[in-house]
Parts: structure tokens; sequence; C-alpha cells
């Protein structure tokens, strides 16, 4: 069984509003793109990563690829203008090295390890498609255009969603390539299935598996990175 994933990082960043694209800023030490590829590059459960960055970027991301020694990178191809058409341009590429699974994970998510690759991994190969979540801790209310409560979903049925999301290859790639053609954008990859009819298993994802969006989750990252890492208290 080969599993390939698609590592999107190939955003411009906008909420988070420093000069540079987020992947490329550091977290104690290294970009965030680099916590992500080089968790990847360690663990034994995948084969090989697509990385999709900014077209102006290819050249020294690659660069920066080889010198870290991260043979798992087979290919770094551009992205477009949503997370969506960075996904599909990646999904397209990864076609070509036969993956049986697909993982797709943010860049900007550098809190995953082993024990939610391989819970999502599981499901995904029995139900096909699989996604991690957590439950919101505070009410999520569903409101009117003219800004009223609408209705108070039960917080038991509501689920945050993360990546990684792992999909059957050819399931992910039919999905995409069907939302490609009808126009269809979604805010995951998960929706691209669904949308096909298919279950999506949800799995119980971790509150440190936090995406990197506004500037405070920068310093709650940093707290998340020391707990992880206490032999790095010293330094
Ligand atoms: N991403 C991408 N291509 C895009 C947009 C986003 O590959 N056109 C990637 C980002 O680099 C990130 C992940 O998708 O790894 C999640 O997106 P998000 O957190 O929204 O990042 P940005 O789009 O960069 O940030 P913002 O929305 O604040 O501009
Ligand atoms: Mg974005």
């Amino acid at each position: 069984m080969r599993v390939g994933v698609v590592i999107p990082a190939a955003g411009k960043g906008t909420r988070i509003g420093q000069g540079r694209p987020k992947q490329f800023i550091d977290l104690e030490g290294k970009p965030l793109l680099f916590h992500v590829l080089e968790y990847f590059q360690s663990t034994s459960l995948i084969d090989l990563m697509i990385l999709v960055g900014p077209a102006d970027d290819l050249i020294s991301m690659r660069e920066e690829v080889a010198r870290n020694n991260l043979t798992k990178v087979l290919d770094v191809v551009a992205g477009g203008v949503q997370r969506q058409d960075s996904v599909w341009n990646g999904l397209q590429r990864i076609g070509d090295e036969h993956v049986d699974y697909v993982v797709v994970h943010d860049a900007v998510r550098p809190f995953i390890d082993d024990e939610l690759v391989t819970n999502v991994l599981r499901s995904a190969m029995e139900f096909g498609a699989a996604v991690p979540a957590v439950h919101p801790k505070e009410t999520i209310k569903h409101a009117t255009h003219e800004l009223f409560v609408g209705s108070t979903p039960p917080r038991i049925h509501l689920w945050i969603t993360q990546t990684p999301q792992i999909f059957e290859f050819s399931l992910l790639h039919r999905a995409y390539k069907s939302a490609t053609a009808n126009g269809y954008k979604g805010t995951d990859d998960a929706s691209l299935v669904e949308r096909l009819g298919q279950r999506v298993k949800i799995v119980h994802g971790s509150y440190d598996n936090i995406k990197i969006t506004t500037p405070e989750d920068f310093e709650l990252a940093k707290i998340i990175h020391r707990r992880r890492n206490p032999s790095r208290r010293a330094h």
C-alpha cells in the first residue's frame, strides 16, 4: 500500500498580516512548513510527498528541500488562487506516483504526529474517507442575515474539522475533478467528497493540532511547541 501526502503551502497568509506567507515564518527555529515536512519525512506511515508552493518560490523551495535531505518530497508544484486550486494541482501531480491513499495536510498545522495520522488512516482504509475533528468548546449559533440568532445546534453534533484528511486516492481525485468541472468551491477536502454522496468518517482529532491563522495563534503555537518538546526548554 502506497500513501502519499499533498501539502498545500501556496497561501498568502493575509489574516496573519506579516510581510511574507506564514508557512515561511519561523516557529522555534525553523519555518512552519519545515515542521510539517520533517514530520512526514521521519514517519514510516507515508511514502512520499508533493509540496504545493507559490509560483514565485518554487526554485527556492526546491533548493531548501534538497538542502534539508527531504528525500520523500518528489516534487514542488505551483499552487492556485484558492486552497482548493492548490490541492487540485498537487493531486494531479501525485496521480503520477500511483498512490492508494492520499493525505492532505495544511503546511500551517505543525503539531501532527503518528497517533493522529494512524487514527485517520485506519478509518480512511475502512470507510474510504476520514477527517480528524474536535468538538467546539463554546456554543455555536446559526445566525440570520440580519444577525439574529436563528438556532443553536446541539454541540454534540458540531465538529471543528482539521487536517490531515485522508482518502482513497481515486475517490478524492474523482471528487476534485467533478468539483472543478462544476465550479463547486468547498472550504475543505472532505466537502468535495460529501458532494458526491460518499460518506466521510469523523475521527477524534487533537486540540493541539491548531491551524496557525492569526498572530495570536503563533503565540499559542510557541507554548504548545515547548510543551511537546520539553528537552528544548533548556536552550
Ligand atoms: N493554501 C494554498 N493555496 C492557496 C491558499 C491556501 O496552498 N491559494 C494553503 C496555505 O498555504 C495553508 C493552507 O492552505 O497551508 C490553509 O490555508 P489558510 O490557513 O487559509 O492560509 P492562507 O490562505 O495563506 O491564509 P489567509 O487565508 O489568511 O490568506
Ligand atoms: Mg486562506
